[in-house]
């Protein structure tokens, strides 16, 4: 391709105003993992039993993985496809924030683990089948040129929506115990970042679904229902290796098809799933709900994490009118 002209980027014409929304959403909430104290968690973290510490470890070298897949290709195979420059720029703030989700698991790791259970656990999550089987599945999506945009973002809600969800538990549930705390902090601003992420490529996905026939939508449709059973089986098995032996499997399997619920709602879909926030182990409600605790930013003596005032995404931060739009999106954080 040979460049005849090129356009600069003008923030003072935005069309779409979602894309202003979410870059402000974005960077108010910016943080990093190395201005969390987790060592204050060490006390409760040799309390732990070993099988309680596997599962710990191991969902951390599983969300690696994941966070180290979007890095590295889902957002690149995202601004393949862009409508606004804007959306561009969306795209590289999600693509930095995912190195620095990949990269907290080794904060977390080199505070709790020793160099040869992390050595394990890396081994573990290069190798391990049904890991190994999302990462692939989403990847081989992502890194196809012939593979329909649209499909690509299906498959980058699944994995911000969904698939995160099962490893997600572990830290929720120890917060919902008030242990673990510090830990739990870093994993609530990656979620709160994930929440903003599946939210915005969803409501991209729709923009482009309205452009599609009724029997293009409605092949969309068939592939994504059939593509999301098909990772739920998987999930199902990573859910039972990992869990089994502390007995939270059914309660982790409830909560990832809670989210499987979530991240149709976010592509403006119906829900899968019967359950509901209701059926979900309320103590892992309660550490959802938990807000993120506020601590000193430049001294790092609080036990939380502090930069300018920031709130969990939800709703209203949506409720933007668009140019071309006199109606509010679907979406669902
Ligand atoms: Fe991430
Ligand atoms: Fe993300």
């Amino acid at each position: 391709m040979n460049l005849t002209n090129y356009d600069a980027i003008n923030w003072n014409q935005v069309s779409d105003m979602i894309d202003k929304a979410t870059w402000e959403k974005l960077t108010e909430q910016f943080w990093l993992d190395t201005r969390i104290p987790v060592a204050n968690d060490l006390g409760e973290w040799r309390e732990l039993d070993d099988d309680h510490r596997w599962v710990v470890g191991h969902v951390f070298g599983g969300l690696t993985l994941l966070d180290t897949l979007q890095s590295e290709q889902g957002l690149a195979a995202l601004r393949q496809n862009v409508q606004t420059p804007h959306e561009t720029a969306v795209l590289n703030n999600i693509q930095f924030m995912e190195s620095v989700h990949a990269k907290s698991y080794s904060t977390i790791f080199s505070t709790l683990n020793t160099n040869e259970e992390i050595d394990e656990i890396f081994e573990w999550s290069n190798t391990q089948e049904f890991l190994q089987k999302k990462a692939i599945e989403i990847g081989n999506l992502y890194m196809d040129s012939t593979v329909d945009p649209l499909k690509k973002k299906v498959a980058n809600v699944f994995l911000e929506t969904f698939l995160f969800y099962s490893g997600f538990y572990t830290p929720l549930y120890y917060l919902g115990h008030n242990q673990l705390t510090h830990v739990a902090e870093i994993i609530k601003l990656i979620l709160r970042d994930e929440s903003v992420h599946g939210t915005y490529i969803g409501y991209k996905f729709q923009v482009g679904m309205r452009q599609l026939t009724d029997n293009q939508q409605q092949d969309m449709r068939d592939w994504m229902y059939n593509f999301l059973y098909d990772l739920y089986d998987n999930e199902e098995k990573y859910t039972h290796l990992l869990y089994d032996t502390v007995g939270w499997s059914e309660d982790v399997l409830t909560f990832i098809r809670y989210n499987a619920n979530k991240a149709l709602m976010n592509l403006g879909q119906d829900p899968l799933f019967p359950d509901t926030a209701s059926d979900v182990n309320p103590i892992v409600m309660n550490g959802i709900s938990t807000s993120t605790i506020n601590h000193d930013f430049f001294s790092q003596v609080g036990n939380g994490y502090r930069l300018g005032e920031v709130e969990a995404m939800n709703d209203n931060d949506y409720r933007v009118q668009r140019p071309n739009a006199n109606k509010d999106i679907n979406q669902a954080d």
